[in-house]
């Protein structure tokens, strides 16, 4: 598997569109991050972390407090691919505000970027923090945050009209600044029209394959989540069988006295 030895740039990233598929999956940890550095081309603290590690029902109570320590501990265990930290809910509000969050990222973490769920915000803000030195990454389409006041989640741009304002919308984050963006729950052929109209990388997630690239939640792709698996989400890997099967292994052998052995005891 070819793995990056440069830190990854957003320049890399732009100059990929069109030429070769972009990677990206969540870490919450230095652990996994470790895991995945450099084989990926991007990291992202998602806010999911509050599903799937948090043990919570939706994203809502992330804090900045609890994203920036994240954010440090993945930083800690990848220093090759691009790192890309969930701003919560909550933390864009006004111009001032938010931008006063979207620092925080860059004071106190290594991320390269701050990803912002932009469906519904004022562009200004974006171009705020973007004007302010900060990388943006917007996500459009299906936006976890909305799902308590949109009553669940809800695939994107079924609806022609609903379809041509998704595009527009890519394209005035793309004017305000915006390095990459994130396209969640949309119809396919949406998402590839998206993925034309702009020049920044666009990355799906249950966007079909068209776009510039795809991000998963390790969690869900790995198979250590199981609450509910969203239609788009594949399972490369049955993690939590695998898990409980080496601890089953464990507890049997404690159990049965065979570990620890002559091999794992300090023999006098
Ligand atoms: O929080 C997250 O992990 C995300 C991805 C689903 C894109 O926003």
């Amino acid at each position: 598997m070819d793995k990056h030895e440069k830190k990854v740039t957003i320049n890399y990233l732009k100059s990929q569109k069109g030429k070769s598929k972009l990677t990206m999956i969540t870490a919450y940890d230095a652990l996994f991050a470790n895991i995945f550095d450099g084989f990926v081309d991007m990291i992202l603290i998602g806010d999911s972390l509050e599903m799937n590690f948090n043990g919570r029902d939706d994203t809502l109570k992330a804090t900045m407090q609890n994203m920036i320590y994240h954010t440090k501990a993945v930083c800690r265990g990848a220093k090759t691919s691009y790192i890309i930290a969930d701003m919560p809910f909550g933390s864009i509000k006004d111009e001032k505000s938010s931008l006063k969050n979207a620092i925080l990222f860059y004071k106190k973490t290594k991320a390269d970027a701050v990803k912002i769920e932009a469906n519904t915000i004022p562009l200004s803000i974006i171009k705020t923090i973007v004007n302010n030195g900060i990388a943006v990454v917007a996500h459009i389409g299906l936006t976890p945050q909305n799902s308590r006041d949109e009553g669940g989640y809800h695939v994107k741009a079924k609806e022609e009209n609903e379809a041509k304002m998704l595009i527009q919308k890519a394209i005035d984050l793309e004017n305000v600044g915006a390095s990459i963006l994130v396209v969640e729950g949309t119809i396919a052929s949406v998402a590839e029209k998206i993925t034309q109209s702009v020049k920044i990388p666009v990355i799906g997630i249950g966007a079909g394959n068209k776009t510039d690239g795809q991000v998963l939640v390790f969690s869900d792709a790995f198979g250590f989540y199981d609450k509910f698996k969203p239609k788009f989400v594949k399972r490369f890997l049955n993690g939590k069988e695998l898990v409980q099967n080496a601890l089953f292994e464990y507890i049997n052998e404690v159990k049965s006295g065979k570990f620890p052995d002559q091999e794992h005891s300090y023999n006098g």
